[in-house]
């Protein structure tokens, strides 16, 4: 059982945890991802080590409230409460290749994930572009923790409330547009996002990294869950990943089979929700 020792909200549906488990934050390497059952008999879900901490023994994750077990994670996982699973680190460390100048890209879910990959180009010595995208001001993180890492940061908002408007391929764009010496682009996001970079930086040969968010189970190669065709050639996103060369991979097959799924987590969803109501109105009654 490993313990949550901070929590932090950044909307009403992201939030930070920070969990002691040092052996893990001794190992962490960035682009690496943990598998997490938050309580007995929950799912097993895959989520990206967005920080790691070796001298306090902590890693942090940063989640979005998406669906059952991530909305009941932002209801439970509070201070001192304790994941029941924690195992990682899982997946190949992101390749900090000797690039010159390096654009990250992050946009949703890809905003913490791409920071720790930005802080290790920072410290290889590249010049780091940082490229993040939000929905409006208001929910803009971590601008501070980029900032210090990036020789530019460029913070695109979709209704211009901060930086500049747009999504995070506009951003993208703005940067190319000044920029003719990109040495590679690091992209992590919604897969529409990810694509859209890719086609961005397609015409000037420019190297695109995406990391691919797959459906994992057990994320060790077995299940065969995660199939992803890259090059056209079959890759599993948790070993052979998740990082793969953006202008080879099948989105369109990405897109589809995340979809796969949506009957059975909306059910999942209601009952959980039905199942919370139902005690509520027991408790009530006592
Ligand atoms: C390598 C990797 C890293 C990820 N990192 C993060 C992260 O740092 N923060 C974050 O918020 N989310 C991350 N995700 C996505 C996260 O795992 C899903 O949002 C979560 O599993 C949804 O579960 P749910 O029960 O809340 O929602 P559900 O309603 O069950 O699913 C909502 C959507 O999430 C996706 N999903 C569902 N189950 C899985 C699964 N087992 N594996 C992958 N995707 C799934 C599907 O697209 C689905 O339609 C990552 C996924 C992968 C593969
Ligand atoms: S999650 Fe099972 S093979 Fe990748």
């Amino acid at each position: 059982m490993y313990e949550i020792v901070r929590r932090e909200d950044f909307s009403d549906t992201t939030f930070l945890i920070e969990v002691k488990r040092p052996m893990l934050a001794k190992a962490a390497m960035p682009g690496q991802f943990v598998i997490v059952r938050s309580h007995t008999g929950g799912e097993r879900i895959p989520l990206t080590i967005a920080d790691f901490d070796r001298e306090q023994g902590t890693i942090t994750l940063v989640v979005q409230a998406v669906g059952k077990t991530t909305k009941q994670m932002r209801e439970e996982c509070v201070v001192g409460s304790r994941l029941k699973s924690l195992a990682g680190p899982m997946g190949n460390p992101s390749h900090i290749d000797s690039v010159g100048k390096v654009v990250c890209v992050g946009g949703g879910l890809g905003v913490a994930p791409v920071y720790p990959i930005l802080r290790a180009y920072k410290e290889s010595g590249a010049y780091v572009i940082g490229v993040v995208g939000f929905r409006e001001k208001g929910l803009v993180f971590w601008k501070e923790k980029f900032a210090a890492h990036c020789d530019e940061l460029v913070i695109c908002t979709d209704d211009g409330s901060e930086g500049i408007k747009g999504n995070v391929t506009t951003g993208l764009k703005d940067v190319m547009a000044r920029h003719a010496d990109i040495g590679e682009v690091v992209a992590i996001g919604p897969p529409v996002m990810m694509k859209a970079c890719a086609e961005a930086t397609r015409p000037a040969g420019i190297k695109t990294i995406v990391s691919l968010n797959p459906v994992m189970v057990d994320g060790t190669g077995m299940c065969g869950g995660c199939r992803v065709t890259v090059g056209g050639e079959t890759k599993l996103g948790c070993v052979d990943g998740p990082d793969f060369d953006g202008h080879e991979v099948d989105f369109d097959e990405l897109v589809t089979r995340l979809r796969r799924w949506k009957e059975d987590e909306r059910a999942a969803l209601e009952r959980w929700q039905n199942h919370k109501s139902d005690c509520r109105m027991l408790h009530g009654s006592k």
